[in-house]
């Protein structure tokens, strides 16, 4: 029964009408691809693709990422270079570098603010985006970091429980890339959903990319993910998971 002093909630229906089998076809069929055809991926393809990627779960919705789609034949190349002269990149019709960042969280925490998809903007909203960039900033000579690890030091003394924090731009890092690399996963998982491939590359030259793209220091190129449609022998071998029981627990 419903209470009327209840608060009016925001509420979005489930679909219930998911093609599981399908959706496990994608997951299953995703392989890390070394080769690819010559077969250019459609535009709409590929932005529909990176669309998707951006629907990602992600820290606060602080989206601490940026995609970098290498078109340009110049960077392209210095780009397979930086890559190792992997084959996959060498091979691939679209490298895409994904950059985790964490010089941007003021301007996403006011976005957060200045474009809330309700009319109203609830006050709890306003209150969070106010202080969660603390959060995460490290300041200047992570002058940020220090203050707030003595702050959780003493409030754990108090028994108060506390989020997960960036005591020092390490910690920053791993925040934006924690995030990213969801990103990431929703990206070839929507690849493989409109019959394409890729391979994700962490093995890369990070300075060496950073320097093609102009990056900053708060700027972390996570992974170089190669995408095409695979080739007949893009494959190198099967897929194998070692025994689940080593990495699932129930307590
Ligand atoms: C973060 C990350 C970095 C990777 N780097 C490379 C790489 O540089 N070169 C490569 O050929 N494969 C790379 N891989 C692919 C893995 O080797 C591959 O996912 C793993 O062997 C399992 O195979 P599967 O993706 O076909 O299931 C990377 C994967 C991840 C997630």
């Amino acid at each position: 029964m419903s209470n009327s002093s209840e608060k009016k909630r925001y509420f979005e229906a489930a679909p219930t009408d998911i093609d599981v089998d399908n959706f496990r076809k994608v997951l299953t069929s995703r392989r890390s691809v070394r080769k690819f055809t010559e077969k250019t991926i459609p535009a709409d393809v590929l932005d529909a693709c990176l669309d998707l990627a951006l629907l990602a779960p992600n820290s606060s919705n602080l989206q601490p990422w940026t995609f970098y789609v290498v078109q340009d034949p110049t960077k392209k190349q210095q780009l397979v270079k930086a890559c190792l002269g992997q084959l996959a990149a060498k091979t691939a019709a679209e490298l895409i570098v994904c950059v985790a960042r964490t010089d941007r969280i003021d301007d996403m925490a006011k976005r957060n603010l200045n474009e809330f998809p309700l009319p109203q903007l609830p006050q709890a909203v306003k209150q969070y985006y106010t202080f969660i960039p603390y959060n995460y900033k490290t300041g200047i000579f992570n002058s940020l970091g220090h203050v707030r690890k003595l702050a959780f030091g003493v409030a754990r003394k108090f028994d108060k429980q506390l989020p997960v924090s960036a005591f020092n731009t390490s910690d920053a890092k791993l925040w934006a890339t924690k995030t990213t690399a969801l990103a990431c996963e929703n990206f070839v998982l929507a690849l493989r959903a409109y019959g394409f491939d890729s391979c994700m590359m962490e093995g890369f030259d990070e300075p060496l990319v950073g320097k093609i793209l102009g990056l900053n220091t708060a700027q972390y190129p996570i992974m170089v993910i190669a995408a095409g449609e695979r080739a007949a022998d893009g494959v190198f071998f099967p897929q194998y998971r070692f025994d689940r029981d080593l990495f699932i627990q129930k307590v």
